[in-house]
Order: C-alpha cells, then structure tokens, then sequence
C-alpha cells in the first residue's frame, strides 16, 4: 500500500479545478520539474530496505491494511471521501489512483528493478502511453519484426500522429545506427523478436542512441522474457514495458499493461497520460495480476524446461526451430549475456503452409490460440493470427515464413506435450515414419539462416 503522506498520492480529479491557489496548497506537487502535471501516486521506493531473491520477492509483500489482510484488499471504489473541502485525502479518484493498483505497482517496481513502476489496461496500452512522450516530427527506430500490436499502432502513427518510423534488422546494431539522428526521440526494441525469435544487443544499441542523442529514449518491450528473465534497465534502457496478459499474470485472464522506469520525472511524464485517459488497471484486475505475478517463477521454471525438451525434439527430427536455448541459435552467446534463460516461446518451419495448417489443427493438448506466458500450451500460425495485421507485402520484405509455427509451452507434463506434438506431426503428414524413428518429410533445419 502507498506510504505517501496525506495529500500527495491523490489524484486530479478536483487539481483541474480553478482554485488554484488552494490547490497549490494541498497539491504542493502540482508544477512538478517544471511540467504542468498533476500530482500522482507517491513513487515506488522498491529499494529501502533489504533486497531478496526474486524468487522470494515475488511472494513477499508489505501492506498497512487496517486488519493485516494478507491478500491485498480490492478498492473497488471510484471515489474516495476527501478529509475537508479541498481535498486531503490520500487518494480521490479511482482514475488518478487506487490503493490496489498501488499497491501492485510498488511490488512490481520492486520486481522490475525499477524506481516507479505504472499499471494500465493492455500491453498495447502501455505502448500507447509511451509513445505519447514522442512529438510530431519525431523520428522512431524499431525492428522488423515485432509484435502485430506494435506494428499497427506505429503505422498509425505513421499515418495520422506525423512521426516517422524507421523499421530496421535491429539484430544488427550497425543498422541502428545508420537511421538513427538527433531527430531520434526513440528506439523501441524486444527481445527475442516474436514471432522469428532474434535477439537484440540492448546494451549496445541504448549505447548508440544515447551517444546520437542523450534525450533519446530507449524502451524494451520485455514480455517474452519477463522481470524473472531479462531486466532491460540494468542494460541501459530507459523504459520497460510488458504485456500483463502473458507471463505476469500466467493465466489468461486478464489484460493488463506494465510499464517501469528509473528517473522519475519520466515516471511523472508516463503517469499524465493514464491519468488524463483512463486506462490505469482496475481494482479487480490489479489484484488479479497480484496474485499471478507471485507464481511468475515456479511457471516459468517449468514452462522454460519444457520449451527446451520440446525445441530439441522438434531439431532433432529435422525441423528449422528458433529458440534461444538451442546452441544452433545464431545468437545463443549474446542472448545469454543478458538474459538468465531462454524463455518459453519458440517457432518452427515446416517447409509448406498447408502441411503446418494441419499440424497445428491436428493437436489436442496445443490450444489454437494467439498470445503467450499462459500456463496452458498454445499453438499457432503467427502470419495468420497474431501477426495477421502486417499485410502479406511487408510480411515477406521481413522474410516471415508463412509456415512458421510458434509454440507457447504450458506448465504441462513435457512427455505429453511431446507425445501430442508427435500425433499431430503424423496425422498431419509432416514427418516420414520408419521402424524406429520419424524425419522431417521436408527437413527445414539444415538450412538455418535466421
Ligand atoms: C511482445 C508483445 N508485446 C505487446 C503485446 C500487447 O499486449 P496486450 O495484448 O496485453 O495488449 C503482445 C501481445 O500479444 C506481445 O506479444
């Protein structure tokens, strides 16, 4: 819960009023650094007092409920009574703040590394809040394969916002920098790319950024790795944000959004937005992700060992896989410079799109499902579903193979996933069967190239 004192974690629902002066009084924070915002949620202090593993982080948390609630209580209020008539209280307006989302955001910052940590509706939305920090004129720099969601709401702003967005291989940093300009306000990475799983060198790219321009922000979109996996602040970035859909939550049942910075006056800047918009995380779902991001690291332990056996099973048989555990991965040192594992997400080929229809419709344990980081298996065709929204031109500029398959492994037991995945490769006609083995019918795996 917010340790801030009386008066500076309310919101600005009455801060737009005309009594400015007896605004100023009450919200002493109202013109902070010289930007016209209002007050928000104290900041998150994640680093006083004693650091523990993150295995023993996730879990523990710290609350000043009334009755030592030992789960988080949802403050599923819009309002809250103010102590006089202007103002006073703590919090006013769910909008401007809610104790719940506090109180995950001040666990997540804590998590992420991060000095103030902001919760929204999406992942998407956390984006859409970023990239409100950029003006027209400004110029993007991002890779060429990203998320669809990513991909569309740049084109938009492309199109109608009057930025110019330069799409480059960022797996070559030496791209990076011949795009980048002093007309660069961004480099907005992620790592490992999805659905081509490359990986991206964020130390030396936030060193070039900073260099061309040191008000350039470097963001990271962590959702594949996760805080347990990858910090992208200890390697230089400026923003992390994450889709809470995927692993934070782990289940599915929620969207969410998770945005952490360490300066904190960028903190203020990210915070107008979701104040101004409405898209700060509810009550309820705040909680919910609360409670999932507890078990972040039993799932991802599991998911990530199941993903292994699964990638070297499907290599083994003759199919092209993209995953950063395998040593065939063309960036498996520089991946494992920065990350403490692999994942769970990886894709494969299989050499002829109606072949891979087939695999994918053959499976019974593999939902067909788009997204990642739940503790269920997912299967998909990312050209047909998740990335759909790229159209076929840019698609194959950006060398996606129609046929790839991307598998979001569960928490299941990894000999079922395995024995599934066998079933469907046969019943589907994609592999040769003999006595005692089965062999890709197109093998993709000797022609890695990524
Ligand atoms: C890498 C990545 N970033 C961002 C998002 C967007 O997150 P959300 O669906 O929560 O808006 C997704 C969703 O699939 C994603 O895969």
């Amino acid at each position: 819960m917010s340790t801030a004192g009386s008066g500076q974690n309310a919101g600005n629902e009455s801060a737009g009023s005309a009594s400015g002066t007896v605004l100023k009084k009450t919200f002493p924070h109202v013109d902070l650094d010289g930007h016209n915002l209002p007050p928000s949620p104290a900041p998150s202090s994640p680093h006083s007092g004693r650091r523990y593993a993150i295995a023993t982080e996730l879990v523990y948390t710290e609350g000043s409920d009334q009755y030592n609630a030992s789960s988080v209580p949802i403050y599923q209020s819009a309002t809250f009574k103010q102590t006089s008539g202007s103002g006073g209280g703590e919090y006013d307006y769910t909008r401007s703040g809610n104790p719940t989302r506090t109180h995950l955001e001040r666990h997540l910052a804590k998590i992420m590394s991060a000095q103030r940590a902001l919760v929204v509706s999406s992942g998407m939305a956390a984006l859409d809040v970023i990239t409100r920090l950029l003006r027209p004129g400004d110029e993007v720099v991002t890779g060429d394969d990203l998320y669809g969601g990513t991909n569309r709401l740049l084109k938009y702003l492309g199109t109608h916002g009057g930025i110019i967005v330069h799409h480059v291989d960022t797996t070559t940093p030496e791209n990076v920098e011949t795009v980048i300009s002093s007309k660069t306000a961004m480099v907005l990475l992620e790592t490992p790319t999805n659905p081509l799983i490359k990986v991206v060198d964020i130390p030396k790219i936030a060193t070039i950024a900073h260099k061309e321009n040191p008000n350039c922000i470097v963001a990271v979109d962590n959702t594949m790795m996760s805080p347990l996996l990858l910090n992208p602040l200890e390697l230089g970035a400026d923003v992390v944000y994450e889709s809470g859909t995927k692993y934070l939550s782990g289940h599915h049942d929620l969207m969410a959004g998770v945005i952490a910075v360490n300066d904190t006056s960028l903190g203020e800047r990210l915070y107008f937005p979701i104040n101004a918009s409405g898209c700060g995380l509810s009550p309820f779902d705040s909680w919910l992700l609360m409670r999932g991001v507890k078990t972040l690291k039993v799932r991802m332990e599991q998911q990530q060992s199941n993903a292994q056996l699964i990638a070297e099973f499907l290599e083994s048989h003759g199919f092209k896989v993209r995953y950063p555990g395998l040593r065939s991965h063309p960036q498996y040192d520089l991946h494992h410079s920065m990350a403490r594992g692999s994942g769970a997400v990886l894709s494969f080929e299989t050499g002829d799109v109606g072949l891979s229809e087939r695999i994918v419709e053959s499976a019974k344990l593999w939902a067909i499902s788009v997204s990642f980081g739940c503790v269920n298996s997912l299967i998909s065709m990312p050209c047909r579903m998740s990335h759909a929204s790229i159209d076929a031109k840019t698609r194959q500029e950006r060398a996606m193979p129609e046929d790839l398959i991307r598998l979001c492994v569960g928490i299941e037991d990894p000999n079922d996933l395995i024995d599934d995945l066998r079933r469907a490769l046969v019943q589907a006609g994609a592999v040769n069967v003999s006595l005692d083995d089965f062999q890709a019918v197109h093998p993709t795996n000797a022609a890695t190239t990524n």
